[in-house]
Parts: C-alpha cells; sequence; structure tokens
C-alpha cells in the first residue's frame, strides 16, 4: 500500500488528534505516504485532502479536538455523491482510509468500501459516548469521564454548603454508560440511564431519609438518553425536601488534553489500523476488549448493542441508597 487517508468523522472526542498521530507516523515507518481529509466525508466529497507530513502530527498527541476537524456529511449517504468522493482518493492514488469516529461514520465507511473494493477502510472507535460494541473502550470516553468527575467534585462543595439536591445530566447519547461509570467513580447519589429507564422511583423517599440521618447534600446523575435533567427535576422537586438545582455539563465532556488511557488507546488503535490496512484488511473496525486487539467487521457496531454491565449498575445503584 502506498497511499492511506485519515479522516475524523461525527462528534470529536478528546484522543482524536493522537490517533492520528499514531497512524501517520506508523504508515511513515512503513514508507506509506499520508493524507489528511478534513471536516470527515464532506473533504472526501470536496476534496479537501492534504498530504500530511511529519511536522503536521508534531506536538498534538496531547491536544484534544480534532486537527482534521470534523463534520456530520449528509450527502454521503448518496451513491453517486460517494463515487466523487472514491474519484478523490483515486486521483491521488489512495489505496486505504482510516475513518476515526462513532457507528454513524461506520456506515457511510462500509458503503463506501462495498461499492469501492478498491478503496480499503478500516474504522477506529473514536465517541465519548462509549457506545460501540467490539471495543471495550471508545477514544475520549475515559477522558470524558474524567471531565465529569472534577466537575461532580466542584458541583458537591456548593452542594454541600447549601445542603441541596443536584440534578447532574452528563452526555452519552442513548448510551448510559458515561453516567454509569460517572456515579461508580464519582460516588452519584441516584442514577438514572436509559437501558434501565426511571429504576430509582423511590429517589425522593431515598434521599428524605438519609438527609433526616444527616446527610449534607446528594447528586443524582441523569444520562441524557433518559430525559432531560431539568424536566425530571421539575417532576420530583416538590417531593424532595432540600432545594434543587439543575447542571447541563454540555461540550465541556468533549473537550480537554486526553487521558492516559486515552492516549494509550489511540496509540495503539492508530497503529494497528495501519498494519491492518498493511496487511489487506477492509471494510473492519479495530478496537480493544480484555486487552486484545480485535477486529471486526464495521457492520458489527451497528448490528451489536453494546450492553451495559449489570453487576456495575447494581454497585452503583446499591452505593447511591
Ligand atoms: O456523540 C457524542 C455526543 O457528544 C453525544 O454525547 C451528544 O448527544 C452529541 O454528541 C451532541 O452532538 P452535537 O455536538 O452535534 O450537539
Amino acid at each position: 500500500m502506498k497511499s492511506i487517508a485519515i479522516l475524523t468523522s461525527g462528534g470529536d472526542s478528546p484522543g482524536m488528534n493522537t490517533a492520528i498521530r499514531a497512524a501517520a507516523k506508523y504508515a511513515f515507518s512503513k514508507g506509506v505516504k499520508v493524507f489528511g481529509i478534513r471536516r470527515g466525508y464532506t473533504g472526501m466529497l470536496n476534496d479537501d485532502i492534504f498530504e500530511i507530513e511529519p511536522k503536521d502530527v508534531s506536538g498534538i498527541i496531547d491536544r484534544g479536538g480534532t486537527m482534521l476537524l470534523t463534520a456530520r456529511c449528509m450527502e454521503f449517504h448518496e451513491a453517486k455523491h460517494r463515487q466523487i468522493a472514491a474519484d478523490n482518493l483515486r486521483k491521488r492514488e489512495i489505496e486505504g482510509v482510516v475513518v476515526i469516529g462513532g457507528d454513524g461514520s461506520y456506515r457511510g465507511a462500509k458503503n463506501l468500501s462495498d461499492e469501492h473494493p478498491d478503496i480499503k477502510i478500516v474504522g477506529i472507535p473514536g465517541t465519548i459516548d462509549n457506545d460501540i460494541a467490539g471495543t471495550d473502550n471508545t477514544i475520549g470516553f475515559d477522558t470524558a469521564l474524567n471531565t465529569v468527575l472534577e466537575a461532580i467534585a466542584k458541583i458537591r462543595d456548593t452542594a454541600t454548603s447549601h445542603e441541596r439536591t443536584y440534578f447532574l445530566e452528563v452526555m452519552g447519547r442513548g448510551s448510559g454508560e458515561l453516567a454509569l461509570y460517572s456515579c461508580l467513580a464519582g460516588g452519584g447519589d441516584g442514577l438514572f440511564i436509559p437501558e434501565k429507564g426511571f429504576a430509582m422511583n423511590d429517589l425522593a423517599d431515598v434521599i428524605n431519609t438519609r438527609r433526616k440521618k444527616g446527610k449534607l447534600s446528594d447528586l443524582v446523575i441523569i444520562s441524557e438518553g433518559t430525559g432531560s435533567a431539568t424536566e425530571i427535576a421539575e417532576r420530583l422537586k416538590n417531593k424532595i425536601n432540600s432545594s434543587v438545582r439543575v447542571t447541563i455539563l454540555g461540550h465541556v465532556q468533549r473537550g480537554g488534553s486526553p487521558s492516559a488511557m486515552d492516549r494509550i488507546l489511540a496509540t495503539k488503535l492508530g497503529a494497528f489500523a495501519i498494519e491492518e490496512l498493511i496487511n489487506g484488511k477492509d471494510g473492519i473496525m479495530v478496537g480493544i476488549e480484555s486487552n486484545k486487539l480485535t477486529t471486526y467487521p464495521l457492520s458489527y457496531s451497528w448490528e451489536n448493542k453494546k450492553v451495559i454491565d449489570d453487576k456495575d449498575y447494581e454497585l452503583a445503584i446499591t452505593l447511591a441508597k
């Protein structure tokens, strides 16, 4: 393989730059030319493709966001646009593409790889949501988790001073992973995740009872996929014997320098993706499960839903009470 291209697509996540760096440097070490595609599939379609040189990936290992920019490209749903995109790759003799993003990005990749077998595609899971089957963690999840933990510590300071109950809404789209592990690691006093719905329907009673026993504050974690924290707080506030506040963490969870765990994950997956492309693999995603590098067909990511670990959920609920 003489030339490959890298793109990032969908929501950015901390560690995408680390993966770009690792993929590019690993490719250079194998004598492969590297191109960057700006704004995901939009750049592939609009021919916004440039050659990446070693200096371009120097000093980005710890930078949040993505140097390649990212976008969600609707036109890529149509085969005629994918044809134009494929031709833009061909004219630069690009034979392989590394797609860093979530399962939405993999669908476009799968179509491109099916229709244009001369262009090989390998996906790298990058999203803070940790909602991709076939890998224990996605790039960015650990950093986002640490961001939530920092926020929890700060909110708890003020919540305790005012003896309040806080409802904290965290991201995750349809997945409760970020909320669940924020609750476990941050000592949440309540948890609502989409996979389990409103399982803690006795929350107000639990809060009131422990307040009587001297607890000064409560922090309930709500995954955005369960519903709006504002609405949930509104529904419960008359039943809770303390003042109630809501914090929606929002896009702060997507930024920041990637954590050590995300940098290691991104570095391993970036290099592995190139190795797989050089070995002629196509239409696959790479991941790490139980500390082992894995590959699955791209379709695995949408045909299989990542399941919440029931034991971890039960533990979070037990300790939240
Ligand atoms: O998929 C990552 C994510 O941050 C989700 O957690 C969130 O629901 C969504 O993207 C937000 O998307 P946008 O940046 O388009 O508002």
